[in-house]
């Protein structure tokens, strides 16, 4: 029998039980930078040691931590579910976790690639220094979507939405578009399940199952409502 299909949308919030601390809980600032001064262009053009500094100190904090009850949570309802995720994260934890269908909107950390050409795309574990250079010759860069720049993954990501049979927001604070207009292409009528230690506003909250619980016990609970339904 054909898997029932759950997208589920994710942000900051699933990986701040592993120790990564999320954007916008601590006054817009992020690990003590302003996230003007390290992850836009205009940064990266104005001073890319400071960009390249802070990245690489993301990049360690990644590695060392580890995916949490969620992220496993949700790699576990793949035994009876087509579960596609959405992550505007950038750490690898859902992959770590076990899940195999994983979108990254704003791109990975554990990558880097060449300034002038976004296809020039390569594995990384270390730091990137000024100076590393890519086949083209360009300064190599982290593969990350800064702001203001486009988000290339988004229409595979509304096409991946469209046809959900299940729709499943976690810890993502809905501010950054085009992410967060996500939800409106869920088909109308699914259900769909919105998971946040502080429930975000969203405009299409009248249909959603609020879940207000960090996300380690948001999905034990979204399993729970699912068994049964697949
Ligand atoms: N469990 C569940 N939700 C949590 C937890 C937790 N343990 N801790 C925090 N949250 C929630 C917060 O209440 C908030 O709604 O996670 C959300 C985090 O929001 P943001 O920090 O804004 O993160 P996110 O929505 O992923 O940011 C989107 O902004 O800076 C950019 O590109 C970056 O991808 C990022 C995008």
């Amino acid at each position: 029998m054909k898997k029932k299909k759950i997208v589920v949308i994710t942000g900051a919030g699933i990986s701040a039980e592993s120790g990564l601390k999320t954007f916008r809980d601590s006054d817009g600032l992020w690990e003590g930078y302003n996230i003007e001064d390290v992850a836009t262009p205009r940064a990266w053009k104005k001073d890319p040691e400071l960009v390249l500094q802070f990245y690489n100190l993301r990049r360690k904090n990644v590695l060392d931590a580890k995916p949490n009850a969620a992220h496993t949570g949700l790699a576990a309802l793949e035994k009876d579910f087509d579960v596609h995720i959405i992550t505007q994260n950038i750490d690898d934890l859902h992959e770590r976790a076990g899940s195999t269908k994983v979108l990254h909107l704003h791109g990975q950390i554990l990558k880097m690639r060449s300034e002038k050409n976004e296809r020039l795309v390569y594995d990384i574990t270390g730091n990137i220094n000024i100076g590393d250079r890519a086949e083209d010759g360009a300064q190599l860069r982290p593969h990350i979507v800064w702001f203001e720049e486009p988000v290339p993954m988004i229409e595979e990501a509304i096409a991946i939405a469209g046809d959900a049979e299940y729709f499943v927001v976690v810890g993502t604070s809905l501010v950054v578009y085009p992410a967060a207009g996500l939800l409106h292409y869920a088909p109308y009528g699914i259900p769909k399940f919105i998971i946040d230690k502080k429930i975000p506003y969203t405009s299409a909250v009248q249909d959603i199952t609020v879940i207000e619980k960090p996300a380690t016990e948001g999905v034990r609970m979204l399993a729970e409502l699912l068994k049964g339904s697949k």
